[in-house]
């Protein structure tokens, strides 16, 4: 069984402290969820865990496995078996989806990558045209999303950090996606991190725990009754203002 932990974890950006201490253990097959206000730091924290540049850990530990990722480059995280899908994906102008993956899975693999793209693209229902183009370039926002889902499917990584992966999709694209990850957690035991606003996703996909982040922190977590509950109640039980960022 494969455990991503994460101990009283600090980080910044822009010099500013953003990430105050968080502490998570998601296990393979489970999926934790968090949820919080805008600016509460949760896309901080997905690129502290990747090692995203310009984000600093400053303190604490994000171990997979028992292999201390901070302060190896992003790749090797990756290699450890991290994923990330960000919340905006970046355009790479040149580089196709196709080439990114043969070069990330290894010589060995990298054979089946093309037969895998296919597979995963028409799991989602993500049109196989869109493989051709370089990586992000030209496509809409949910059409990005859902390339980040093809990518992942791909590499199977053991622990995916997803990033509002349903934002900007629509409901139809929504339910695909999270049919297509929650397959993937008992398929090769995905432990599944995500981000996210709204409950909608937690239809398909079940989550086993939601947090809750406010001001870098953890101030609650519960089962997914909690994500329901947010969504009715917004944040301010936990102490933040409405509409403050
Ligand atoms: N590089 C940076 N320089 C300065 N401030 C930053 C930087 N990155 C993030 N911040 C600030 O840190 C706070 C947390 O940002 P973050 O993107 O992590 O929030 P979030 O919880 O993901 O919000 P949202 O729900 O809107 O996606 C915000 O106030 C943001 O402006
Ligand atoms: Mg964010």
């Amino acid at each position: 069984m494969s455990l991503l932990e994460v101990e009283d974890l600090h980080a910044s950006a822009g010099g500013r402290e953003i990430v105050r201490g968080v502490d998570l253990r998601v296990a393979g097959g489970e999926v934790h969820v968090v949820m919080g206000p805008n600016g509460s730091g949760k896309s901080t924290l997905a690129h502290a865990l990747m090692g995203r540049p310009g984000t600093t850990v400053t303190s604490g530990s994000i171990r997979v496995d028992g292999t201390e990722l901070v302060g190896l480059p992003a790749w090797r995280r990756a290699r450890a078996g991290l994923f990330l899908a960000l919340q905006q994906p970046i355009e790479v102008p040149g580089v196709l989806v196709e080439a990114a993956l043969e070069e990330a899975v290894g010589e060995d693999a990298a054979g089946e990558v093309p037969r895998r793209l296919r597979e995963e693209a028409g799991a989602i229902g993500f049109d196989e045209r869109f493989l051709q183009r370089a990586l992000n370039v030209d496509l809409s926002g949910g059409e990005r999303k859902r390339n980040e889902v093809v990518q992942l499917g791909v590499l199977r990584p053991k622990f995916a950090v997803l990033d509002e992966i349903d934002s900007g999709l629509d409901v139809d694209a929504v339910r695909a996606v999270a049919r297509r990850i929650e397959r993937a957690t008992s398929e090769w035991g995905l432990g599944v991190l995500a981000v996210t606003h709204f409950h909608r996703l937690l239809r398909e996909l079940r989550a086993d725990r939601v947090h809750v982040l406010v001001g870098g922190r953890l101030v609650a977590s519960g089962g997914p009754e909690l994500a329901e509950e947010l969504e009715r109640t917004g944040y301010g039980a936990y102490g933040a203002e409405e509409g403050a960022a």
